[in-house]
């Protein structure tokens, strides 16, 4: 969908859009009693300032609002004039000693390093972490003063995990994206945070209705850390989290192509440029910028850069490298630390190389203006960014729209950007001679080739543009939306409940059939543990007493245990699937002769993955063979349990037999026989007129097939079916049960 669709999509609503991230796109300045403003540095904020300000965008929503933390007091603010904004800013103002915690604490001493594969440097901090909760409260709380019905709400970076959740709280029905800058590291990682952490973490993530990452890797991790964390599993990256379905997906961030393309014809840009170009005259010259952190590498780069002197001295007084890095974050020590690692290193190189007439690196600590760096980028030959680990990296991006004439990215294997830069010198950036040999690479391919390279990366940053970006993630986020609605609309609301309940009583007989496991009872970690209780068995007794209802209870498990558990209540059982049926006061009828021949043939394969998939366990039924797989490591049990399918896809060839992909469960039973056969054959033996059908699993969409036209059914828990209705668990088909036996 482009721009357009979106439009007309939004058209119909009252729809702003509020952006939320903890870094503002503007820092305040005061100066003889006049405020001025400077720009915030950071990916983000660059990112997505030049959607707001992109002349294509406007009209696309009502309003734009920009929420975040202010680092000025409120009474600058006040003074500034903000009528001539593309966008309103409604800053927060926080308390210094809560922001300190939050920010300097728990977001940048913590979660930063964590995600960025450094544990070592990780501060586990409970303060900390109590004042980044405050913190979200503090952003919830403003932002709900400001939402109205109609928003569409985005909240950006891993400052604001929390926000999500606890918005959601309070507007149930609010749409919220999620978008994460940084990347999401592998469980391995993650699970270093204490667990409250994480599980508060997860659960106010998922709050949001779409989840946006750099890359596919991030996503599988972020999936992998929910059904760790949470035991959600998801199905084409969507779960199913209480009454709602919540989507994670890859969107790279793309950057504003035009503006960095086009900067060549800026005056400022080229006066600028030729003035690089005069002071390093017949240079070869090497360019990186990066924020001060020790996530981008910079000490690793000057090492491959010294290495790349020493292994190619022909290259000395004709090659010089401007490296700029910007300060951040300098409270937190480890920033400190790395300041000075660099300046002492940049000494070191300068003092061993340099001559009378020649630096090999000019060093600059501090912030540059877009006009300064697009010149930078212009007359680089060779743009060097290798961060040990970074979400996405837009500078390398914005080097290559700048590259018009020529220049050769080498870029870090570790950077979110590499997934779609292929064409750059890829290389391990802890690797000095893998550097060395890369700058030596780039300073000597030939013009073609660079300019072949820079053209394919550059039609494929200009096709996903920031602009793009921002659609691709709102329209997929109004897709959510949609199919949300779609699926409430057939949730069992409590007037429909109050209206199944008036039926029940009018009708003089009825039909109730209930599947077991999930449906009447949660699932157990073995299915012996999931025994009805008393409660349960009481209200059954109840229901199956009154003569005008022919209960049954319909399942996968086998006659003895069903048999066992519900001697005493009068209700029809039908044990597995079908095979057999035990009506109220009478003995179990096999409903016909069925073939066991091929049980000794299947049971090795079956033994074959229990050995494979620890805790995983063979359940051997009449007439069924079950390989149950719900305690096994989910991510292994779900790998085995395809493998399994697959293998008894080749095994079983003849039709005669069928398997089912269950709830962390694969049966093999003889075809023909399914809950949908036995559920219309003992309808068809009464003649009610009330038919409830329920259940949970794949199972039981053979009779929500078969009685679709005569029967009200239910699904319990998520996931598409057949059925009229859905519930969310079980409790709420007790409660239909309570209500049916008052
Ligand atoms: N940048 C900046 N101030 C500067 C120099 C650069 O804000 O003085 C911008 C640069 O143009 C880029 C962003 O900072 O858009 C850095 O983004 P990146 O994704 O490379 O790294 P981050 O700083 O977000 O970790
Ligand atoms: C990265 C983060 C952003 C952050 C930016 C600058 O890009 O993903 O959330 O705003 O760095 O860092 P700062 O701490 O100054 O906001």
């Amino acid at each position: 969908m482009n721009q357009e669709s979106l439009s007309k999509m939004t058209e119909s609503t009252t729809s702003r859009l509020i952006l939320v991230s903890n870094r503002l796109p503007l820092q305040l300045v005061e100066e003889d009693d006049k405020v001025t403003i400077k720009q915030s540095d950071g990916g983000l904020v660059t990112a997505l300032k030049s959607y707001f300000e992109e002349e294509s965008t406007k009209g696309t929503f009502q309003q734009k609002i920009w929420v975040g933390a202010a680092d000025f007091p409120e009474k600058r603010w006040l003074k500034l004039d903000q009528n001539n904004s593309d966008f309103k800013v409604e800053p927060l103002f926080m308390d210094k000693k809560i922001y300190n915690k939050y920010y300097n604490g728990f977001c940048n001493a913590t979660i930063w390093p964590l995600f960025h594969y450094v544990p070592s440097y990780v501060v586990y901090d409970q303060d900390f972490f109590e004042n980044y909760e405050l913190a979200n409260q503090l952003f919830a709380d403003h932002l709900l003063k400001i939402i109205k019905p109609g928003d569409t709400i985005w909240i950006h970076d891993y400052q604001l995990f929390l926000v999500p959740g606890l918005i959601r709280e309070k507007m149930p029905e609010a749409t919220i994206g999620f978008f994460l800058h940084i990347p999401f590291p592998s469980f391995e990682i993650f699970r270093l945070l204490h667990r409250p952490w994480k599980e508060k973490i997860i659960r106010g993530l998922l709050g949001a209705d779409l989840i946006g990452f750099h890359t596919h890797e991030y996503v599988q991790h972020f999936l992998k850390s929910v059904r760790m964390v949470m035991g959600y599993d998801h199905q084409y990256r969507v779960i199913a989290f209480e009454n709602r379905i919540v989507k994670a997906d890859l969107f790279p961030l793309g950057i504003d192509f035009k503006r960095f393309n086009s900067s060549t014809k800026r005056p400022a840009v080229l006066e600028a440029r030729n003035s690089i170009l005069k002071n390093f005259p017949k240079k070869k010259i090497i360019f990186s910028v990066d924020r001060l952190d020790y996530t981008k590498g910079v000490t690793h780069r000057l090492s491959g850069y010294e290495r790349f002197l020493t292994l190619h001295p022909e290259w000395l007084e004709k090659v010089v490298f401007i490296l700029v890095v910007v300060p951040s974050r300098q409270i937190i020590s480890k920033y400190n630390e790395r300041r000075k690692l660099i300046e002492e290193q940049v000494g070191s190189i300068n003092g061993k190389y340099s001559t009378l007439s020649w630096q090999p690196i000019i060093y600059r600590y501090s912030q540059i203006d877009f006009d300064e760096l697009c010149a930078l980028y212009q007359t680089a030959d060779v743009a060097l960014i290798t961060p040990l680990r970074d979400g996405m990296n837009l500078v390398a991006k914005e080097y290559v729209a700048c590259a018009v004439h020529q220049g050769v990215l080498i870029l870090s294997e570790l950077a979110g950007a590499a997934n779609e830069l292929g064409e750059a010198l890829q290389v391990n950036p802890m690797d000095a001679n893998e550097v060395a040999s890369a700058i030596h690479q780039a300073l000597t391919m030939p013009l073609a080739e660079q300019l072949y390279k820079l053209n394919s990366m550059q039609k494929r940053l200009s096709d996903y543009d920031v602009v793009s970006w921002v659609n691709d993630f709102l329209n997929q986020l109004l897709e959510v939306k949609n199919q949300q609605h779609s699926e409430e609309r057939k949730y069992v609301t409590s007037s429909i409940r109050k209206e199944i309940v008036r039926n029940f009583r009018q009708a003089k007989t009825r039909n109730l059939l209930l599947d077991y496991d999930g449906t009447l009872v949660p699932f157990a970690r073995y299915p012996r543990e999931a025994m009805p209780d008393k409660n349960l068995l009481k209200l059954l007794a109840t229901l199956g007493s009154d003569t005008r209802n022919n209960l049954t209870i319909i399942s996968g498990r086998d006659a003895s245990i069903l048999a066992e558990w519900f001697k005493d209540v009068p209700v029809n059982l039908v044990a597995e699937h079908g095979a057999v049926i035990k009506r109220v006061q009478q003995d179990w009828t096999l409903e016909r002769e069925i073939d066991q021949s091929w049980k000794p043939l299947l049971r090795p394969t079956l033994e074959m993955f229990t050995k494979r998939s620890p805790r995983s366990f063979i359940e051997e039924k009449n007439h069924t063979l079950a390989w149950h797989y719900r305690n096994v490591e989910p991510e292994l049990g779900f790998i085995r349990s395809r493998e399994l399918l697959d293998s008894l896809f080749h095994l079983i060839r003849n039709g005669q037999l069928q398997v089912i992909d269950g709830n962390k469960v694969i049966e093999i039973r003889a075809a023909g026989i399914d809950k949908g056969v036995a559920a219309k054959k003992l309808i068809d033996e009464t003649n009610s007129d009330f038919i409830l059908v329920v259940g949970d699993d794949k199972t039981d969409e053979d009779m929500f097939r078969s009685l679709a036209d005569r029967a009200l059914t239910i699904k319990v828990g998520p996931g598409h079916s057949s059925a009229k209705y859905s519930v969310s668990n079980q409790m709420e088909i007790i409660k239909l049960l309570h209500d049916f036996a008052e």
